[in-house]
């Protein structure tokens, strides 16, 4: 048996496996199949939003979710340097350049009130993310989208099964992403969807995603495009982990709170926004110095339980501009992410937090 602690594992049950069996026992194993639009629709149900189109992975789904806007080159996307380099990327690619906004120290998230400075002729839009699974301030920030006519951006895809009021994440943006990466809150191996509020930028996905094949007539494309579709066996996984996701949800949530309550002496936890509910995705938590991370990362990794490092500020990495923004870089060198996943037993996270107490 494999005793050590992953700081991920789905949740995958014999569902799953009746579903990609029956796509291979029927021959639809491709990007055609009853699964795909199934498992849209069940996305769509759960967050409660109208256009969702499935991708084959979150960063595909990000690079779409630019294109249908029609971000380019010469345009300017304000965004985080606290998130996952495929989010930015995703700018970059399409030859706009993004345009880093300070972090709070609190959740890490966008500061909101500093956005609207960064403002110019050439911006297009505001690219968020929900770093960690905890919900950025949409409602304000989307007040300075309608003030300078651009279009809001919710990389959602560490926030799937978050909420802001009545607003589950991916449904309040103009356009919303989401990753379905082994590690997140519900997988399809790999996998992505884009969500729209506008059927005109639902539509130009599809056809985005499929080769720029025109909607009325195959194989007639009128526009460029790419092969970013989700496989009808990627779908099959995801409709069977989606009928989970108040399970899992719950259990991460639990999860999350046993650590709390276990460690919050000891670290920094961090602050969720006022009426949101985070995805409990992961469990960050931040030590007061460097080496106490350091040292915490070292006894944890000799006791066979993997952790994974915060996200390196992106405006640190070779291929992009260092910026002004200095709160990630203060802090990303003393973060740490714990395990969590729904499986994970209690007597797991009291193991790991009385080897973090006792360091
Ligand atoms: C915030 C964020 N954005 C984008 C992605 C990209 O998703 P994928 O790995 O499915 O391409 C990820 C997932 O790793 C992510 O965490």
């Amino acid at each position: 048996m494999d005793s050590r602690i992953p700081i991920c594992k789905p949740w995958i049950g014999e569902k799953e496996k009746q579903y990609v069996q029956e796509c291979i026992e029927s021959s639809w194993i491709s990007s055609k199949g009853r699964f795909i639009s199934k498992f849209e629709q069940k996305v769509s149900d759960f967050i409660g939003a109208k256009y969702c189109s499935s991708t084959s992975n979150g960063t595909t789904a990000l690079h779409l979710a630019l294109l249908a806007i029609g971000i380019k080159k010469g345009d300017e996307v304000i965004t985080t340097n606290f998130t996952y380099v495929a989010s930015t990327n995703s700018i970059l690619i399409t030859g706009a350049t993004p345009v880093f906004c300070e972090i709070r120290e609190s959740d890490l998230n966008i500061d909101s009130s500093l956005i609207e400075k960064l403002v110019t002729k050439k911006t297009k839009a505001i690219l968020v993310t929900n770093v960690y699974g905890y919900m950025v301030d949409l409602v304000k920030i989307k007040n300075i989208c309608k003030k300078h006519n651009l279009y809001l951006i919710e990389d959602a895809a560490e926030s799937f099964g978050a909420s802001l009021g009545k607003d589950m994440s991916g449904s309040y943006s103009d356009i919303s992403t989401f990753s379905f990466f082994g590690n997140k809150t519900i997988t399809t191996g790999e996998g992505g969807m884009v969500i729209c509020k506008q059927k005109k930028h639902f539509e130009k996905i599809k056809q985005l995603k499929n080769q720029g094949n025109s909607l009325s007539q195959t194989y007639f494309h009128d526009i460029l495009g790419y092969n970013y579709r989700m496989t009808n066996i990627q779908a099959a996984i995801g409709c069977a982990q989606i009928d989970n996701i108040k399970e899992i949800l719950e259990r991460k949530s639990i999860v999350y709170h046993k650590y709390e309550k276990l460690l919050s002496n000891k670290v920094k936890f961090l602050n969720k926004l006022k009426g949101s509910t985070p995805s409990y995705w992961m469990v960050p938590v931040i030590f007061d110095k460097v080496e106490q991370k350091r040292e915490t990362e070292n006894i944890l990794n000799k006791n066979n339980i993997e952790t994974r490092p915060f996200f390196t500020p992106i405006d640190l990495l070779p291929f992009y501009e260092n910026s002004k923004c200095v709160v990630a870089k203060s802090i990303y060198r003393k973060g740490l992410l714990l395990p969590s996943f729904p499986s994970l037993r209690e007597s797991e996270i009291e193991k790991i937090c009385s080897l973090i107490i006792g360091n």
